[in-house]
């Protein structure tokens, strides 16, 4: 059962600012849980596609939303992956693809209600940190610190960019540039849990600022730690 004594730290942005890398590495320091909610949404559009459902069919997608299971482990690496009834779905999961579905189901209120309790299960001892676009306005409301990520287009653009490019992806910054534009509209716009900062979310523009000044302006928000 989730406590709601346990504190919450919330990371909500749009995608490519930063969220997950930030979000990972903060809860690795403190030794908290991590919520990589996107995920979630990410994985049920991997399973709807692999059921070769109808992304207009609110119905099968809810459906599918409950029946999908959603697993997180570390490799050796400390890598997160994840897996997806019973698959590594982490690579599938990770594609331009994925995050069009993802955005396309996670605009139907059922689903988002479907995913609610199981994104506040994460909510366990010691602590939580939780990244996506609604942590702090409507999944963990009463959260004790949360923080708005923003970057510019063009740089998480580039930040795709360099990620895929590694991967041996290929694509360019300008399509990439289209995908995020488009995504964050839709994220944006959409009538439920719409991408906005909760009014009590503190904004960090992280255009040009490395991940470590990123992760320690982030840590310093927090209440001083004892023990
Ligand atoms: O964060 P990520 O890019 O993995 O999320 C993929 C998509 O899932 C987003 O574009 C958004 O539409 C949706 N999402 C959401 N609410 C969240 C997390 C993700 O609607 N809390």
């Amino acid at each position: 059962m989730a406590d709601a004594a346990v504190p919450v730290l919330t990371i909500d942005g749009p995608s490519g600012s930063g969220k997950g890398t930030i979000s990972l590495r903060v809860a690795r320091i403190l030794g908290w849980h991590y919520l990589d909610s996107g995920a979630l949404y990410r994985a049920v559009g991997v399973a709807a596609g692999w059921a070769d459902l109808d992304l207009g069919d609110a119905g099968a997608l809810v459906r599918c939303a409950f029946d999908t299971e959603i697993g997180f482990r570390e490799d050796e690496g400390g890598d997160l992956r994840v897996l997806v009834n019973g698959h590594d779905a982490t690579a599938e999961l990770r594609t331009e693809t994925a995050g069009a579905a993802a955005s396309a189901i996670a605009a139907i209120p059922e689903v988002r209600a479907a995913l609610k309790d199981r994104q506040r299960a994460f909510r366990r001892a010691p602590g939580l940190v939780a990244d996506g676009r609604d942590m702090g306005t409507v999944i963990f409301p009463d959260a004790g610190c949360k923080v708005f990520l923003t970057a510019s287009a063009e740089e998480r653009a580039e930040r795709r960019y360099n990620q895929l490019k590694d991967k041996g992806v290929s694509v360019t910054i300008d399509g990439l540039l289209r995908e995020i534009l488009a995504r964050d509209a839709r994220d944006a716009n959409r009538s439920v849990a719409p991408l906005r900062p909760a009014e009590d979310a503190v904004h960090i523009d992280t255009t040009g600022l490395g991940i470590d000044a990123v992760v320690e302006r982030v840590l310093a928000l927090l209440p001083p730690r004892t023990g």
